[in-house]
């Protein structure tokens, strides 16, 4: 374990400009650095670096942090890790608590597989390149088969020599222990105890992670033989997790963020013909069905996938079921298929480079309105299995986080399928309704809008506090936006004095906090703020800002970036909501603290308010209904008050 004055070291003395410079070229724009955000595809800057508030922000996806949190999503590193990485940068030494033995064998022991995996492909690379059989048998096969020697070298592919033991012995020589070569899988005991290879007379394929370390190889056969498995894999090990590792992904990661785009292929050879077409944002699964894990590795560069299918029909039908996952996590998802026969790789090397881009630029088509248009084929005119088509593509539409997405589909569908948009959208509620029934799911504190004026569109998603999209919406967020406001004058004004009358010169802080003792908090995280604030206050200290952007929970960091750098949207849509125009806020505390404070009381009351009314409606008995009304107006004369002292205080 790091020890927490080494941490504190490392945040005090990392220069977010300098961190994120390494990386991102950043220009300056007003009181902040600008560049091209390195998580999204972007044409245009929307990354802002605050020097002073030592964090990153992107207005485009949302992201943010603090120099730690940029290593750690930028390298996809631990928490740790990207700590000894800024370490390093900066020249402090780390001092840890003493690691158990465990924890250092563990780590060298990843090491060492890491750098056993690296001997082996340079072996197979250059029994490819310079032995005589890797020549006449593995380059010629990748020669005949079309592809060009700088997409053979591109992806380091290799050749195994037909022999038992020669990368064994080659690494044993070359000091690589035999432990190693086991737990990689690239050796194997025999009965007697003896190394043998596994992979051997195969062109080799190395798999590398996305920070392009060799963790595995696929190694395909060169014979016809269809007793001989097509394709030998490394096992699982240590470093290589199959359900996590998408073929090709450190070449392409930065064409997919460019791009903004990610083509997804099968096999290993359809990743270097894509290549070779000059499309180098292309990954595959490598044979298994697409894992949760890929998905969400593929989210990390891009929100749009496009599937690159084999032509066979049965093929694409087992596997349209499999891509309601990508949707599910809220991608985009198109799709282009060959000719009958056909895989990408194939069909490159018949059509050639220029024309296959072409092919897939022209033939790529929506998700779901493909699989409608499969679906509708096979069914034909009958009106029965028409109907089930119907279900399954609502059901695929429903899973679709963005409901403004899913209505236009909904649209589109009820064209193509010629039935009427307002049954598909009954449909679609059916489906929500029972599945926001199924799910009590809590609220996900990490969906607030990124960017106060965007609607939170996926707070309403599958288990969001109602079934009904359209009041969900504005109900969230009014709410949201509210009591994240009461978060960031607690956050940006806290440690001032509020000097206006009745608070006693006391900090902003406490005055808010005072203010709120009869308000409860439906969002979970600014709850988790407010409470946590509240405490410090109790124990004698005043937290400050610092404490929660570079909080370790990046839930809370994220929201206090978020609301300590959208000053000038807030108040924008303050004036649109409220007619509250805050000039300069900072000459007018007064104004925002009381604004936010009282406009959070008025928004709740508004709520009791409606609720009495509904009570009222429903209410049959007579004696019942009064001391209702009786309460209603009590409540009433509160939300009276609250709104005259709004209009004395706030315009000005
Ligand atoms: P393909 O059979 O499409 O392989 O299987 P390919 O890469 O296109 O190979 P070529 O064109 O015949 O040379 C797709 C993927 O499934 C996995 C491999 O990852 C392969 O790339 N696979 C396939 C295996 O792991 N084992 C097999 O026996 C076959
Ligand atoms: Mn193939």
């Amino acid at each position: 374990m790091i020890t927490a004055e080494t941490i504190e070291k490392i945040k005090e003395t990392a220069r977010i400009e300098e961190v994120v410079g390494d990386f991102v070229s950043l220009k300056k724009r007003g009181s902040s650095l600008i560049g091209n955000c390195p998580f999204h595809g972007e044409k245009t800057p929307s990354f802002h670096v605050s020097v002073n508030k030592g964090i990153y922000k992107c207005f485009g996806c949302g992201v943010a942090g603090d120099s730690v949190r940029f290593i750690m999503e930028h390298e996809k590193y631990s928490y740790p890790e990207a700590l000894k990485f800024l370490a390093t940068k900066y020249n402090i030494e780390v001092e840890e608590t003493v690691e158990s033995k465990e924890n250092i064998e563990l780590n060298s022991a990843r090491e060492s597989l890491y750098i056993v995996s690296q001997f082996a492909a340079g072996f197979f690379e250059d029994q490819l390149w310079n032995s005589a059989d890797g020549k006449a048998i593995g380059l010629s096969y990748f020669k005949e088969r079309g592809f060009r020697e700088d997409i053979i070298k591109k992806f380091n592919l290799g050749y195994s020599p037909d022999v038992w033991d020669a990368l064994t012995l080659e690494a044993v020589k070359n000091q690589h222990s035999e432990e190693f070569l086991e737990k990689t899988g690239l050796s194997i005991r025999n009965d007697k105890g003896k190394l043998y290879d596994r992979f051997r007379g195969r062109v080799m394929f190395p798999i590398h992670n996305f920070t392009g370390r060799v963790i595995g190889f696929g190694g395909r056969t060169l014979k016809t033989d269809k007793n001989v498995p097509k394709y030998v894999n490394s096992p699982e090990s240590d470093i290589y997790h199959k359900s996590n590792v998408l073929y090709g992904l450190f070449h392409a990661k930065k064409a997919i963020r460019d791009q903004d785009n990610c083509y997804l292929v099968e096999g290993y050879a359809d990743v270097l013909a894509v290549h070779q077409a000059y499309i180098e944002n292309v990954v595959a699964s490598s044979g298994t069905s697409l894992t949760i894990e890929q998905i969400k590795l593929i989210a990390r560069f891009t929100q749009n996938v496009t599937i690159l299918y084999d032509g066979d029909a049965a093929g694409i039908k087992a596997s349209l079921r499999g891509l309601d996952m990508i949707l599910e996590e809220g991608l985009n998802v198109k799709v282009v298929s060959f000719p009958d026969g056909d895989d990408p790789d194939s069909y490159m090397h018949k059509v050639g480079a220029g024309a296959f881009k072409t092919y897939i630029e022209e033939q790529r088509q929506d998700f779901i309105l493909y699989k409608a248009n499969i679906l509708l084929a096979e069914a034909g005119k009958d009106p029965i299995k028409k109907a089930g088509i119907i279900r399954d593509i609502v059901e695929s539409i429903a899973k679709i986080p963005d409901n403004i997405k899913a209505s236009v589909f909904i649209k589109e569908c009820s064209h193509l399928l010629e039935i009427e948009e307002r049954v598909l959208l009954t449909e679609l509620n059916a489906i929500k309704v029972a599945k926001s029934k199924k799910a009590v799911a809590p609220q996900r504190a990490s969906s607030f809008p990124s960017h106060p004026d965007m609607p939170p569109d996926d707070l309403f998603a599958e288990g969001g506090p109602s079934a009904e999209p359209e009041i969900a919406v504005s109900q969230v967020s009014s709410d949201i936006l509210q009591e994240q406001e009461i978060v960031r004058l607690l956050l940006t004004f806290g440690h001032e004095l509020a000097t206006w009358e009745q608070t006693d010169n006391m900090y902003i802080g406490s005055f808010i906090i005072q203010n709120l003792s009869d308000v409860t908090f439906e969002n979970d995280l600014c709850k988790r703020i407010v409470d946590y604030y509240r405490n410090e206050l109790e124990n004698g200290q005043l937290p400050t800002i610092n404490q929660f952007l570079r909080s370790e929970d990046a839930e809370i960091a994220n929201l206090a970036i978020t609301v300590s750098t959208s000053e000038y949207s807030l108040s924008e849509n303050w004036l649109n909501k409220h007619q509250i125009y805050v000039k300069d806020e900072t000459h007018n505390i007064k104004s925002a603290v009381l604004g936010g404070l009282y406009y959070l009381k008025k928004h709740k009351v508004d709520s009791m308010l409606t609720d009495l009314m509904n009570q009222i409606k429903d209410e049959k008995d007579v004696t019942n209904q009064e001391i209702l009304l009786g309460r209603y107006a009590q409540v009433k004369n509160v939300e009276r008050s609250i709104s005259k002292f709004l209009g004395s205080v706030i315009v000005k």
